[in-house]
């Protein structure tokens, strides 16, 4: 039906007729002509209609935003006075010949040039996808897959799929339950990841998997989380660690060179220890200048308990988050929301000094715990933190799990208030992880319990499991863990052992895993993947601060799609087949 997209039209197409289908824009009448931004999804041009040819003219009349219509004409330049520089298609517009209205559109139920909630964007979602912005972050994203695929294609990587039916993987969120009708009282779980199944792909022999997939995971959702999002999922056999993130940081790099014409440059590493030490986080923003500095050691004699107990805990920590410069421009009452903010994470208090002036010793220095803090510790604090005049230091002290999340969190959010974010890019990997965390009194797998740990034997792992390392890295980007992944437990005994250290008994490991623990039987090879958010990796690439501005249809926050009202109720019937009974309980 066209000729040419909208976008495509320039000054080397002057005098030619096109035909172009798309929308009505924007319509606007100036002394007797008729103008139209016609748009598709390759952008905007500009069409006149002249009152001369008066049947077309009659049909332009007619003409209202977001109507469908077909179009021909004549390219023409615009004059110089007249050319639009903040359109790419600025310096011609169509005259024109023949018009025809394919479909009217009521006024819309929303109105674009004014701020439109969330949730009737999601509502009327078809309508917000004809924005540019968010056609173009569609179109990117298709670009991306097939950059991704070409990619894994031509480095030897097959493309297999994995069932959407099946059990649960655990990845550590809550599973979507398909109740089974042929047998009764039984479940399918939608996978959280393919990872049990690309672990058999590699046992079966295939060697280099890939898959864009889907993975569903009812967890509490945030600007990067969704509880449907798509994985680029790999798995590799015979290759290392080291190999794997080669291969995929080559692929990150070569995204961002093709797509943004931006080198990243080779991605440095981090352990998993100094990131936490020095930013709190096991997914650093290194963007952000400011950095946490441990001072426990010395303030293990002092008789403040609030510090001296996390001082002398082997669990407990001490950290110094020092701004520099920023003591005048933080007022007590700034102080006061940053302890209540420190406190959505956990911290009881959130401890702080004003640096008046460095050569006046003790009384140059402000803040309601000095008189706890004895001459030696206060230099010794003064000194690792390298402060100057101006500046303001917190203290965060507790568990060091509470300091790193909440001094982690005032890091970000410091530097965010005062504007220290660079605009930069700033990859890094994160290796060196802990196999296990330990919450409630028991422990909990890092990544997932296929990881393998590093360098030690099935009867160590057990003897020993909170010291183990994992052979795991993420790979993290500007603050967001874009991928994450792990050389894997390749034999029977140690895959029993990481079980048994999860609190996952024989029994309970037989049920829910006795496939994967038989199929390790059978001449496993040493395996090793990773999978990357899609959705993050392009969410940072066109820059929107949530994955929602790049997925089609995604959920609101409370995990519903409001276009078309599910989740929904089910009927009578249906849930009977099914063997479902529903109990709702008000809560
Ligand atoms: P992991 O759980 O780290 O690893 O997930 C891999 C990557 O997927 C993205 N991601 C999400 N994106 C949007 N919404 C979510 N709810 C969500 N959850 C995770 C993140 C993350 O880095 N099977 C392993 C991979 C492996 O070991 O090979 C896995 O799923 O960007
Ligand atoms: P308090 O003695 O509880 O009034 O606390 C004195 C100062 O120490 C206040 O500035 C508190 O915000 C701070 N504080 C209390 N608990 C902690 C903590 N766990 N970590 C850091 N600072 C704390």
């Amino acid at each position: 039906m066209r000729s040419h997209y909208c976008g495509q039209l320039e000054t080397s197409l002057v005098d030619q007729p096109v035909t172009l289908c798309g929308w009505v824009n924007k319509r606007r009448d100036l002394g007797g002509l008729i103008f139209i931004d016609m748009r598709d999804r390759t952008g905007l041009v500009q069409v006149v209609f002249d009152p001369d040819q008066q049947a077309l003219f009659e049909t332009a009349n007619k003409l209202r935003q977001e109507f469908c219509i077909r179009l021909t004409g004549t390219v023409r330049a615009r004059p110089d006075s007249q050319i639009n520089k903040s359109m790419a298609t600025g310096a011609v517009e169509v005259m024109a010949t023949e018009l025809e209205i394919i479909s009217r559109a009521e006024p819309l139920p929303i109105d674009f040039n004014q701020q439109v909630s969330e949730e009737q964007r999601l509502r009327y979602r078809y309508l917000d996808l004809r924005r540019p912005n968010m056609s173009h972050n569609l179109q990117f994203r298709a670009k991306v897959t097939s950059a991704v695929r070409r990619f894994l294609d031509d480095n030897g990587f097959l493309d297999i799929e994995t069932p959407m039916l099946t059990r649960a993987t655990p990845e550590g969120a809550r599973d979507y339950l398909v109740p089974s009708r042929t047998h009764k009282g039984k479940f399918f779980a939608l996978p959280q990841s393919p990872q049990l199944f690309k672990q058999l792909l590699m046992m079966s022999g295939f060697d280099r998997y890939y898959q864009i997939v889907k993975c569903f995971r009812d967890e509490d959702l945030r600007a990067d989380r969704q509880p449907e999002f798509t994985q680029i999922d790999i798995e590799t056999s015979f290759m290392s660690a080291d190999q794997v993130m080669a291969v995929t940081e080559q692929m990150v790099r070569g995204l961002f060179q093709q797509m943004l014409d931006v080198d990243l440059g080779e991605f440095p590493r981090m352990t998993w220890h100094e990131a936490m030490r020095r930013f709190g986080s096991d997914k650093p923003d290194l963007r952000n200048p400011l950095e946490l500095v441990d001072v426990a050691d010395v303030l293990q004699e002092v008789e403040f308990k609030v510090f001296s107990g996390p001082a002398n805990d082997p669990k407990g920590r001490v950290a110094a988050l020092k701004v520099p410069g920023k003591a005048d421009a933080i007022s007590r009452k700034a102080i006061d929301e940053y302890t209540n903010f420190v406190g959505i994470y956990g911290a009881k208090g959130l401890a702080w000094m004003k640096i008046n002036d460095l050569a006046a010793g003790r009384e140059g220095v402000q803040s309601p715990v000095l008189k706890f803090i004895p001459d030696a510790a206060l230099t010794a604090i003064l000194e690792r933190t390298a402060a100057a005049n101006g500046d303001i230091i917190f203290f965060g002290a507790d568990k060091a799990s509470v300091v790193a999340e909440a001094m982690g969190a005032l890091r970000l959010k410091v530097g965010q208030d005062f504007d220290l974010v660079s605009d930069e890019w700033r990859p890094l990997w994160v290796v060196d992880f802990p196999m296990f965390e330990e919450a409630d009194g028991r422990l909990y797998a890092i990544h997932h319990p296929f990881t393998a740990p590093v360098n030690v034997t099935a009867e160590e792992l057990k003897a020993n499991p909170e010291a183990a390392l994992s052979n795991a890295y993420d790979m993290v980007l500007n603050g967001v863990e874009v991928g994450g992944g792990s050389v894997r437990i390749h034999n029977n005994d140690m895959q029993q052992a990481a079980f048994e250290i999860l609190g996952i008994g024989k029994a309970e490991a037989q049920e829910k895993f006795g496939f994967l623990l038989e199929a390790l039987k059978y001449g496993t090879p040493p395996h090793a993947g990773l999978a990357f958010g899609l959705d993050r990796l392009v969410m940072l690439m066109v820059g929107a601060s949530s994955i929602r501005e790049v997925i089609a249809f995604p959920k609101t926050t409370t995990a519903a799609c409001v276009l078309t009202d599910a989740p929904g109720v089910a009927n009578p019937e249906a849930l009977a087949e099914l063997h479902v009974a529903v109990t709702v309980k008000d809560s």
